[in-house]
């Protein structure tokens, strides 16, 4: 069978691997933006579980952040019966294609993988997992016959890195055929989300405003936020962490706020009080549904177990095709 018909809408795929609880910035960097693209392409979104083992070396937090992680992108209005939503680990294939993936790759060019290199310059002892992340990755992508991959700039060189396994498999075993699709990275438009800190909203710096906390965790750290110490009275610049998290995340409220700013005669504490209800009246109907969705597990087990039926009928078909190029039955 060749790669999914050309008739068909292209497939896009995401990644997500589930090492955090996700935040304000996975929301506006990556969820929504990966949600829009349902409307043009056949989606396969799913959980990189495997790929989380590389770092989470505990039994309970994988199982959890899974389900947070199934259970936020549904909230945010991913709709599994028009995508492929799953888990990496239930698709057993995709190991299989890495094996004949690693075989289309150069150790040199894992050595110079920027996650590998990092973690030696930190002086860690990487394990092969680290080393070999990229691998597992193309085989990810290649295995659904993905034509796009909306990723970060992060993810550039993994991407590259696909496109060169799959190519060389194609000249090796395809004879100009292309046996397996060579896809192309979707870079999205990089929306650095600050953090608390002003710094890039990220896990590792603890910096992050966690889409679904509860409202008054929510409320109570946003008035964290460190702002100008200019008195009520005095015109304000409407710059700095909250008015850049304003106009990102609740845009609809930003000119005003900019407005009262320079006025003066409105504080950053009245600011933050304007920021704080209109993102939770944003997010309040969303975290709802997280709440529903997370308090009934096995109901996502169930969801992620249909997906991967789905997943899997494409799965086979690109192994059908891998073994028989490659001369196994
Ligand atoms: N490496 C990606 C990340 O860290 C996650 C991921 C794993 C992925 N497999 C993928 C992303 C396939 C896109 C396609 O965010």
């Amino acid at each position: 069978m060749p790669p999914a018909a050309m008739t068909e809408r292209p497939t896009s795929l995401t990644g997500i691997k589930p090492t955090n609880e996700p935040h304000l910035g996975n929301y506006l960097g990556a969820i929504r933006p990966a949600l829009g693209l349902s409307a043009t392409y056949d989606t396969f979104y799913f959980i990189a579980d495997y790929h989380a083992l590389t770092m989470v070396r505990d039994r309970e937090a994988m199982r959890k952040s899974v389900y947070d992680v199934a259970a936020t992108w549904l909230a945010c209005g991913l709709d599994p019966s028009a995508t492929t939503f799953f888990r990496q680990s239930d698709v057993p294939e995709v190991f299989e294609l890495a094996w004949v993936l690693s075989c289309m790759v150069a150790t040199g060019q894992l050595e110079r993988g920027h996650s590998y290199k990092d973690a030696l310059a930190k002086g860690e002892a990487p394990n092969a997992g680290i080393f070999n992340y990229p691998v597992l990755m193309a085989a990810d992508i290649v295995l659904y016959d993905t034509n796009v991959v909306p990723v970060g700039k992060d993810q550039k060189q993994h991407l590259e890195l696909t496109r060169d396994m799959a190519t060389r498999f194609n000249h090796l075993f395809g004879a100009g055929e292309e046996l397996l699709v060579v896809p192309e990275p979707l870079i999205g438009e990089a929306q650095l989300v600050p953090g608390l800190d002003g710094h890039k909203m990220s896990k590792s710096r603890g910096n992050g405003i966690v889409l679904f906390w509860p409202q008054k965790k929510l409320r109570k750290t946003i008035m964290k936020i460190v702002t100008g110490s200019e008195p009520l009275e005095a015109p304000k610049e409407p710059a700095g962490t909250l008015f850049e998290l304003t106009r990102l995340l609740t845009p609809h409220v930003a000119d005003e706020m900019a407005e009262r700013l320079r006025a003066g005669g409105y504080g950053w504490g009245h600011a933050k009080q304007d920021f704080f209800e209109a993102l939770d009246a944003e997010l309040a109907p969303m975290r709802e549904r997280y709440e529903a969705l997370r308090a009934d597990e096995p109901a996502l087990d169930a969801m992620l177990a249909e997906g991967a039926e789905r997943a899997r009928v494409r799965a086979r078909q690109t192994m059908t095709r891998v073994r028989h190029a490659i001369g196994m039955r």
